[in-house]
């Protein structure tokens, strides 16, 4: 989509409206929630108080949580990215108000998570900005989201998990092995957690 025809932006708060009108039959697939996110892509003004950094560590910060869904803003340093993991079989959306970004999705040909065993294939990447929000694919759920140096530019991107969840599956492609690891928020409604400073 060219800046001439890119939507306008709106407040987060806006977007918090929207998401929470939406039934629940809107979280059971990708559409409804991608294109909305594609239609109102947010200020980043408006997400000043959600923002928390840290060079060691992507921040994730807590902005809306309800039974059905939470939305959280991460934020990520220069050349920061997540590791390879799943989202504990939930849906998942993402849309990068700042920066330009880049999804890798893997494809699991075996994993054996007692075990800690897996053999993971890369299969695409994707460009997560603004005007290209993205939906974790339900069929091939593993992915890792890079901020990659070339892009020199610190990135916040907006993560809506339905259900919530707050463990997920670790992954190493290249040791072929997995584990299960707990989640925790940087900040929770704009106010910083201690424990995980
Ligand atoms: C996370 O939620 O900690 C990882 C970000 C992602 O969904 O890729």
């Amino acid at each position: 989509m060219s800046e001439l025809s890119a939507p306008p932006r709106v407040p987060i708060e806006e977007l918090v409206g929207k998401l929470r009108a939406f039934p629940a039959s809107a979280f059971d697939k990708t559409e409804e929630i991608l294109s909305l996110l594609a239609k109102m892509p947010v200020e980043e003004v408006s997400l000043a108080r959600y923002l928390s950094w840290n060079r060691q560590h992507y921040t994730r910060n807590l902005i809306d949580k309800t039974d059905l869904y939470e939305l959280i803003a991460i934020c990520w340093e220069i050349g920061q990215g997540s590791s390879v993991h799943n989202h504990r079989d939930q849906s998942c959306w993402m849309a990068a108000p700042v920066g330009k970004l880049l999804v890798e999705n893997f494809r699991v040909e075996f994993q054996d998570i007692e075990a800690g065993k897996c053999r993971l294939r890369a299969s695409n990447t994707l460009e997560l900005t603004a005007a290209n929000p993205c939906a974790v694919d339900p069929r091939e759920p593993v992915h890792r989201v890079m901020n990659p140096r070339e892009a020199n530019q610190r990135a916040v991107t907006l993560h809506v998990y339905s259900r919530p969840f707050d463990t997920c599956v670790v992954y190493s492609p290249e040791q072929g092995t997995c584990g299960n690891v707990r989640l925790y928020y940087n900040t929770v409604f704009g106010k910083p957690v201690p424990s995980s400073q």
